[in-house]
């Protein structure tokens, strides 16, 4: 068996380029080559990353050398290619969200189950060393009785951003606007840390944007471990913040800005805290995606390519499992179905 698992990816626009500059990082995966219904765009990035313009989907998943494909559709078509994929054998790393509603997702989780091949949801954001950090400081136990675990993203998308593809802002192919597109990655880190809530009561708005869907947005949770918290999600927030997640416990509390902690207190210390402190415990983090889409690394990335890669050649578990990309969109489904209706939306009464 080759030691390289080979991918293609769906879809040649910006995120795309992430997905092929991180299989190029990645050593135990190689790219075969890019279909998008626009061939040229397909043809240009095969130039620049050396490798096939395929010109069908079809041609794509017949090819047998293709292990795994990426999707990087606008958010509305990611099932229709997941269902092609899976019914060809193929595995699947999945852009966020999987998809916009909750019948594509849970028909994408089905039939990946009965096709026996690996989704794997986009969440690269889990793996940075600060979330692994905050993770392992939960397991341990170090914040006590957790009280509050809550996400704040005050982001900035200029009207170009939203004009550029006509698909982003739209409730049949964004599925949403500030939460499930930028403030999704955000939500996910609260619920890898602190579970899934069991209610939540949720407002919104459009208020500076000409788009269907919000630009602004905030959730009140209460967790099923009894915690309560936040989340402020906008596109609307000049220039753009680094994005905020904030977990406050009975013994001690940690609050992370992008990539650096802005506190890292607990009442017992840890010969580690120090080092974390000198390393990660810095003023003037970087505004990560806060002001553009295309400020963020590929680094998450190929670690979710080598992970899926490494799960295809030894058949090992990737370290996401499809499940819990399944809860991250019921929990932002949630949300929205809290703002439509209303009233809060209560989880104990729902699958996951
Ligand atoms: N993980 C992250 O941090 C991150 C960041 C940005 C975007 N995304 C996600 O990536 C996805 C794509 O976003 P983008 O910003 O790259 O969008 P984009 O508009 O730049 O690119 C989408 C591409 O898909 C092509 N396309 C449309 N329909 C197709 C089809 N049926 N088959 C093949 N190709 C098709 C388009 O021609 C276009 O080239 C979205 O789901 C978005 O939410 C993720």
């Amino acid at each position: 068996m080759s030691r390289k698992a080979l991918f293609g990816i769906v879809g040649a626009g910006m995120i795309a380029r992430f997905h092929a500059q991180a299989i190029r990082k990645t050593a135990n995966a190689a790219l075969a080559g890019f279909y998008d219904v626009r061939p040229d765009a397909a043809k240009q990035l095969a130039a620049e990353f050396n490798c096939r313009a395929y010109a069908s989907l079809d041609e794509m998943l017949r090819d047998s050398e293709i292990r795994a494909v990426t999707i990087a559709t606008p958010s509305g078509l990611h099932c229709d290619t997941v269902l092609s994929a899976a019914g060809a054998g193929k595995h699947i790393l999945c852009e966020k969200p999987l998809d916009v509603t909750r019948e594509k997702v849970e028909a994408m989780l089905k039939s990946c189950s009965d096709n026996h091949v690996h989704l794997v949801p986009v969440f690269q954001t889990r793996f940075t060393r600060p979330v692994q950090l905050l993770r392992k400081a939960v397991q341990e136990g170090r914040f006590g009785r957790m009280l509050f675990a809550s996400a704040r993203v005050h982001w900035y998308r200029t009207a170009d951003y939203y004009s550029s593809s006509p698909w982003r802002g739209t409730w049949a192919m964004d599925g949403g606007g500030a939460l499930i597109n930028q403030a999704i990655h955000t939500v996910d880190q609260l619920l890898y840390l602190n579970g899934l809530p069991e209610s939540i009561s949720a407002y919104s708005g459009t208020l500076t944007h000409d788009i269907e869907v919000e630009d602004t947005l905030c959730a009140s949770l209460r967790y099923a471990n009894g915690s309560f918290g936040t989340i402020e999600a906008s596109t609307s927030c000049k220039p753009g913040f680094p994005r905020r997640l904030e977990l406050s416990g009975s013994s001690g509390s940690a609050v992370l800005e992008e990539d650096r902690f802005i506190r890292w207190e607990f009442e017992t210390a840890k010969e580690e805290d120090q080092e974390i402190r000198q390393t990660l415990l810095v003023p003037g983090s970087n505004a990560g995606g806060g002001s553009a889409p295309e400020n963020i690394p590929c680094d998450g990335h190929a670690f979710q390519i080598s992970d899926l890669a490494n799960a295809i050649l030894t058949g090992s578990a990737p370290a996401v499992h499809s499940s819990e990309g399944g809860n991250t969109m019921r929990f932002i489904f949630g949300i929205y179905e809290s703002i439509r209706s209303g009233k809060p939306y209560l989880f104990n009464n729902q699958k996951g």
